[in-house]
């Protein structure tokens, strides 16, 4: 399964919007790309599934992360991963190229409303030092639930970009030792294929 991110286009918005209805499910309001009508309004990230020609199937679009710029901040005011793809990594990454986006930029900080209740989005902010800095109360209109307000504060720091780089190292390192055991598996069959050329070789000549 091959996935990419890449910038939100202006022909993504409707299976943009049919995906963040979807992701949100009964929490869902109204769409904040409903007011997109500029290419600007349209600042974030889509991860997408490649299509496979042989199997005719298309590239689709499996998460996104719509942000905001102001001054030097940048909120992320709608963010999902299509439920189907859940815990492997997209939410993250998508996340991780929205803050080095908002570093180039030249934001100091990232923030976003979170409900209450939604410890799962919670967590990959926490992972990254998103920190509580408030709450909204009723925020939601649909079962007026809480939000906190949660920030990462000096994103643009050394400190902050070490911290990045690790976080990057160790995500890709998750998936580096399945290929690792299959190179070894190569290589071990290769060895003994040798062995037995050379052995053979010894006995011909
Ligand atoms: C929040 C969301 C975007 C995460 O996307 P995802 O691709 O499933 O998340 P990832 O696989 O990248 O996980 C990254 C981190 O998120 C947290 N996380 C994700 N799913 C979790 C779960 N089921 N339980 C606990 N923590 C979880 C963990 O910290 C995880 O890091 P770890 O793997 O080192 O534990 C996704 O769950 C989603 O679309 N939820 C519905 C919409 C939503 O809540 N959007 C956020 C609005 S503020």
């Amino acid at each position: 399964m091959k996935i990419f991110i890449r910038s939100i286009q202006k022909d993504d918005l409707t299976d943009l919007k049919l995906l963040e209805k979807k992701v949100y499910g009964s929490n869902f309001s109204s769409s904040q790309f409903d007011l997109a009508n500029k290419i600007d309004d349209l600042f974030g990230y889509v991860a997408i599934q490649k299509g496979v020609p042989f199997l005719k199937t298309k590239n689709k679009i499996i998460g996104f992360i719509k942000l905001v710029h102001v001054i030097d901040e940048t909120h992320v005011n709608s963010f999902g991963v299509d439920q189907f793809f859940r815990g492997i990594s997209v939410g993250e990454k998508l996340l991780i190229v929205s803050i080095m986006k908002a570093i180039e930029i030249g934001s100091n900080s990232c923030t976003l409303e979170v409900r209450e209740s939604n410890f799962n989005a919670q967590n990959l902010y926490s992972k990254y030092r998103f920190l509580k800095t408030g709450i909204r109360k009723n925020y939601y209109s649909v079962n007026r639930e809480n939000a906190l307000i949660m920030t990462v504060q000096k994103i643009n720091s050394v400190e902050y970009s070490e911290f990045l780089s690790v976080q990057i190292q160790k995500m890709c390192l998750r998936y580096i030792p399945k290929i690792d055991s299959y190179y070894y598996k190569i290589s071990s069959v290769r060895i003994f294929l040798m062995r037995i050329i050379s052995l053979f070789q010894q006995f011909t000549f």
